[in-house]
């Protein structure tokens, strides 16, 4: 008996045919997901056999793990609703579908554009509000003013505990297991703080460039796109205070203080501490590639599609510690990592051995994996020899049985059980877009424009020099 619903907004769309879809099915095949839970996809045109699209989606994205026979059960649950977000009407019959059921998880996986008329026609329809929930995507805006009335829209029609404002980056197994990492050794929280660490490193580096989203990316960039959401998230973990529990709030209240503490970038800062580039023709994976502005649909633009820059947190914990943040497309290689590079030791006994600092790596993609580098003396007898060797945990190999999910399953899940600690509360989202817009802002005033780099390469050569003039260089 069906006494649930998930109802997707957008369910014909890229995100829903490559990674809702295919998680729910996967959730499913897990049996992870309520049994008595109805799956609404919901689009503008009608469709005469959603199930039956739905599945092709979904054996594509699976491959070798989709089974008939799982679908098959899955497939009874799913409905299709025809629904245009600037229609009243069309919400009645949305309303009729979901008739006898009180707890309704809305997805809204369409342009941030239609959030508005969605969040006015489901209340309209007094379909928002009691058990019912709704999970948005980002982008939440695209500065802090477009960001706060979003919010307004959603807050008219929801409780905030029931807005799940997603950051897929939160539900990748890495990302999760940087809280275990954190809080669950005692090894590591009496050094982690300004005075065993000199400084931290976050790269998230994509092989891909805009593929066929040249009009969606060029109205963000790299810093909107990547450096706001999923880069803040995984600074906010590093750098926050262990939280009293892993209840929402209390995670949320530490990742929230984490972004208020981060000093504005103006003034002559901006070209100092931040570094904006722009792909150029190169190669991506051994074969030519096209610039940016001579991809599909692509023109002329001042559209960042690297960023690198240094960002300080203002307290006791951090002050004085450099936090490099980096992320770009075509870059030489797919890797997103968590560098923290420790202090040098404070005397060496070991003449005529360089001593590296010890750097802890977190690497999310494309593998699992944590590396400790220490130093070590080599075998041998006539000299004392030291060279750094690493400590490698890697996840997958570890747990090589477990298979890989998408991030969204995991984030679909704890937002049917209505647990939010996975996602962003509206004071983060807006704390984030406070310190981006300030970083657009200087850009702005000082005609900061991107420095071109050839695609295939770590971008432009004043990203190096961001490092070097604070002594450090980037771990490759
Ligand atoms: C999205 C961005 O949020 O994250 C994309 O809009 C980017 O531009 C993607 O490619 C990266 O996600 P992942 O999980 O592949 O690292």
């Amino acid at each position: 008996m069906v006494t649930r619903a998930i109802v997707i907004f957008g369910a014909t769309g890229d995100l829903s045919r490559r990674m809702l879809l295919p998680s729910l099915y996967n959730l499913h095949a897990d049996g992870l997901l309520p049994k008595d839970l109805l799956i609404v996809g919901c689009s503008r045109g009608a469709m005469s056999d959603f199930p039956s699209a739905a599945r092709t989606w979904v054996s594509e994205r699976l491959g070798s793990q989709f089974d008939k026979s799982k679908w098959a059960e899955l497939g009874d649950r799913l409905l299709h609703a025809t629904v245009d977000a600037n229609v009243p009407e069309s919400f009645e019959s949305l309303k009729s579908v979901l008739d006898g059921i009180d707890d309704v998880l809305f997805y809204l996986s369409t342009s941030p554009t239609h959030y508005d008329a969605i969040c006015r026609n489901l209340r309209s329809a007094r379909l928002a509000g009691s058990n019912n929930k709704v999970v948005v995507e980002k982008p939440v805006g695209s500065n802090l003013r477009s960001c706060q009335a979003i919010n307004d829209s959603l807050a008219r029609a929801f409780a905030e505990e029931d807005i799940f404002r997603i950051d897929h980056y939160l539900g990748k197994e890495a990302v999760q297991n940087l809280l275990a990492l954190r809080f669950a050794n005692t090894l590591f929280e009496p050094l982690w703080n300004k005075v065993s660490i000199e400084q931290v490193q976050i790269t998230v580096a994509e092989t891909v460039g805009v593929e066929d989203r040249w009009g969606y990316y060029d109205e963000y960039g790299a810093l909107r796109d990547m450096v706001q959401n999923h880069l803040l998230q995984l600074l906010c973990l590093v750098a926050m205070e262990p939280p009293a529990s892993l209840e929402p709030d209390s995670v949320r209240n530490e990742k929230v203080k984490v972004l208020r503490a981060l000093r504005s970038l103006d003034g002559r800062e901006i070209s100092k501490r931040t570094v904006r580039g722009q792909y150029s023709e190169g190669f991506a994976e051994g074969r030519p590639v096209p610039g940016y502005t001579s991809e599909p649909g692509g023109r002329r633009s001042d559209t960042e599609t690297f960023v690198a820059l240094q960002a300080n947190i203002d307290n006791w914990r951090w002050a004085g510690v450099p936090f490099y943040l980096r992320t770009g497309k075509r870059m030489p290689r797919r890797r997103s990592e968590i560098a923290i590079q420790f202090r040098e030791v404070p005397h060496s006994i070991f003449p005529g051995n360089a001593l590296p600092a010890n750097r802890l790596v977190i690497r999310l993609q494309p593998e699992e994996e944590i590396s400790l580098t220490l130093v070590n003396k080599t075998p041998d007898l006539d000299q004392l020899t030291l060279r750094p060797l690493s400590l490698n945990l890697s996840l997958s190999d570890t747990f090589s049985k477990a298979r890989r999910r998408i991030a969204y399953e995991r984030l679909l899940l704890e937002a049917l059980n209505g647990n939010s600690t996975l996602f962003v509360r509206r004071d983060e989202a807006e704390a984030a877009w406070r310190w981006i817009d300030s970083i657009e802002e200087g850009w702005r005033r000082q005609g900061v424009t991107p420095s071109p780099y050839p695609a295939g390469t770590w971008g432009p050569s004043s990203a190096v020099a961001l490092a070097e003039r604070n002594g450090h260089s980037w771990h490759e």
